[in-house]
């Protein structure tokens, strides 16, 4: 079963709503990872991509990579809505202009080796069962490209309390089985998974794992997407994941 479509319709449906919501948090300055907006230069995880092409994988209306392409970087954002793709375009109307195209992570319209960096933002590697969509990333990424991306942490999950809305700090679901989390009545999903099968989805299509940074907001940090109880929860446990790959050389042949 695919949730494409269902996570098509679902972002075509919440899209403005969502838009009105969260733009003025994620797109209050350049490069925010995550549900507390911590820049990139206080995590270090995108760095310096001067010269090369970078994919934004569920760009969303491309609060991202419109301040990457305002550096001057050769970014493409990739979505699945396209309500989403039109919040993007109308955003960069007065802003630097980047290409915007429609597909799916699980089936990316890219040709081998085009690009140097895949990142998303609990983006397409969130709403994309990771089993097929990250050898999708590796498939497009060059040799020695890198794969950079914030999802939510197992511990956020399992903490997660469903009648309060927030999370919590008692264990409330298996961490054992974390996988499809629903997300509507019409089939919308989200992906999860524990640490043991991330490693071995990003090994298994043949990425090095090079760093999990676990972002820890400032004492005191809002975020618009998660209420916790205690409200400085994510300062004590780890509420994203920033995981950060890389495609290596093929190996040498040796000649006899
Ligand atoms: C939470 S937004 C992330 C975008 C941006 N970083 C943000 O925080 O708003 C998730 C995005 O993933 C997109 N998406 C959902 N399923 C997808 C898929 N299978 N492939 C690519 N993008 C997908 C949605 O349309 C949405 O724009």
């Amino acid at each position: 079963m695919t949730s494409i479509g269902a996570n098509r319709r679902h972002w075509n449906s919440i899209s403005r709503d969502y838009q009105a919501e969260h733009d003025p948090q994620i797109g209050a300055a350049p490069r925010l990872w995550g549900m507390f907006s911590i820049p990139d230069t206080q995590l270090d995880a995108l760095g310096d991509v001067a010269g090369k092409r970078l994919l934004e994988l569920g760009c969303g209306a491309g609060q991202w990579s419109g301040s990457l392409a305002a550096e001057g970087t050769r970014v493409v954002g990739l979505d699945l809505s396209e309500v989403q793709l039109a919040a993007a375009a109308e955003r960069m109307s007065n802003r630097a202009r980047f290409p915007l195209v429609q597909g799916a992570a699980e089936h990316l319209p890219f040709a081998p080796a085009s690009f140097d960096v895949v990142f998303c933002d609990h983006g397409g590697l969130s709403w994309a069962p990771p089993r097929l969509a990250i050898p999708e990333v590796a498939r497009v990424l060059r040799p020695a490209g890198r794969v950079v991306f914030t999802v939510t942490s197992p511990w956020n999950e399992v903490c997660y309390d469903d009648s309060t809305d927030r999370v919590t700090a008692q264990l409330r679901r298996d961490y054992f089985g974390l996988a499809a989390a629903s997300e509507d009545a019409d089939g919308a999903t989200s992906y999860q998974l524990g640490y043991g099968d991330w490693i071995r989805v990003l090994r298994g299509a043949g990425l090095v794992v090079e760093d999990l940074i676990e972002p820890r907001p400032d004492s005191g940090a809002h975020s618009g997407y998660l209420e916790t109880d205690p409200p400085d929860w994510a300062r004590r446990w780890p509420a994203e994941m920033l995981w950060i790959a890389c495609k290596p050389w093929p190996s040498a042949r040796t000649v006899p």
